[in-house]
């Protein structure tokens, strides 16, 4: 096999398994003789003076089961191609030219993105403009056409489901409505698998707006049933149907999602009289381990993505589907995002076990 040299970067919000999809890229590599060159801070590694150091066994031994990406990575700079759900932004063709003069410098054959919508809608601009990408895809959020799972999701609920544990011993104690506020900007994934796993009552997602009254009523109903404590999962983007999704403003005047959790516990302690209390889980659902199951979806992914650098299919990404790693064509992952369809089985599954949507359902309209 003729030794050539690739070059991988992770790109956008860290997740657990991206040292994991970064031990199989390089492992898959070694093993064709290829090497392997890691760009250090998402795409921005690559504006010359370039940054990057070369991933070999030594460098990657051991790093499977850390959380973060020992690349780092980005979701700021020059390389920003996505603002929100549905709005784009080009890169500059001067950011795209020293990006290809650093890769050509290096006799760079194929550069692997791991990233997310935003990160993978960036690669298709640098492929566009004629660059060989392979696309890795990667979001706790799980939102991503094209690819039916993504790594870091499952590690994402298992913190949800674990917080939830936590939080059932003190609100039942307290005899309280805890509610926990969970990451999902557009999708509400996490929200949901965490809520059904860890038993909450109430799951409130950005893709089934709420209605506070039902919100009350169904703390209500459990309360005339005798459990005295409630369970409410909110997902960031969530909102009431005639409202608005609530935004923080940081030191720097961004607006990043955030504060819904505190609003309805505001408001269910305003119209039922219970006492609540909130819980933001913020960041801890990106940190820490990878589960079993993204350990071995992100290893599967990395070595799939050196498998089609091989067979020089760029502008295509690895992508999970029925049980298989295949592959799609990155624009598709980045045409829309994948959210929860009020029909999904698992939200009829939640109904049909008593969880409220906050919303005037079928099951739920008797009670409103
Ligand atoms: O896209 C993943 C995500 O975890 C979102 O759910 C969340 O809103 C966002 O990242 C937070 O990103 P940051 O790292 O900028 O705080």
């Amino acid at each position: 096999m003729q030794s050539q040299r690739i070059g991988v970067l992770t790109s956008g919000g860290d997740c657990p398994g991206l040292n994991a999809v970064l031990r199989g890229v390089t492992k898959a590599a070694e093993n064709l003789n290829w090497q392997v060159v890691g760009f250090q801070d998402g795409f921005e590694g690559l504006l010359p003076p370039s940054r990057y150091i070369v991933l070999d066994r030594s460098k990657t031994a051991g790093i499977m089961q850390q959380g973060g990406t020992i690349l780092g990575t980005t979701n700021r700079g020059h390389f920003v191609a996505k603002t929100g759900a549905g709005e784009k932004a080009r890169v500059p063709d001067e950011i795209i030219e020293r990006a290809r003069q650093t890769l050509d410098e290096l006799e760079i054959k194929g550069l692997i993105v791991v990233g997310g919508d935003g990160s993978l809608s960036t690669a298709l601009q640098l492929h566009e403009a004629g660059i060989p990408i392979m696309g890795v895809p990667k979001t706790i959020d799980n939102d991503l056409e094209a690819t039916s799972m993504t790594f870091g999701f499952y590690s994402a609920v298992g913190c949800v489901t674990d917080a939830l544990d936590r939080l059932h011993s003190t609100a039942m104690s307290h005899k309280r409505v805890m509610v926990l506020e969970v990451m999902g900007r557009h999708a509400g994934w996490i929200a949901l698998f965490g809520g059904v796993a860890g038993g909450a009552d109430i799951i409130l997602l950005p893709e089934i707006p709420f209605e506070w009254r039902c919100v009350a009523d169904a703390v209500r109903q459990r309360d005339a049933e005798g459990y005295q404590s409630t369970m409410i999962v909110v997902a960031e983007g969530a909102r009431p149907r005639d409202g608005e999704q609530h935004f923080l403003q940081n030191d720097n005047g961004e607006h990043r999602l955030g504060g819904i959790g505190e609003i309805v516990t505001h408001e269910v302690m305003k119209r039922t009289g219970k006492e609540s209390r909130c819980c933001v889980l913020g960041h801890l659902q990106r940190g820490g381990a990878p589960t079993t199951e993204d350990r071995l979806l992100a290893t599967r992914f990395g070595v799939k993505a050196v498998q089609l650098v091989q067979e020089g299919k760029f502008g295509a990404m690895v992508s999970y589907q029925n049980h298989e790693i295949l592959d799609a064509p990155i624009a598709q992952a980045v045409h829309r995002l994948r959210v929860v369809t009020p029909d999904h089985q698992l939200v009829k599954t939640a109904r049909e076990i008593g969880i409220s949507f906050g919303d005037v359902s079928a099951l739920v309209q008797a009670a409103c």
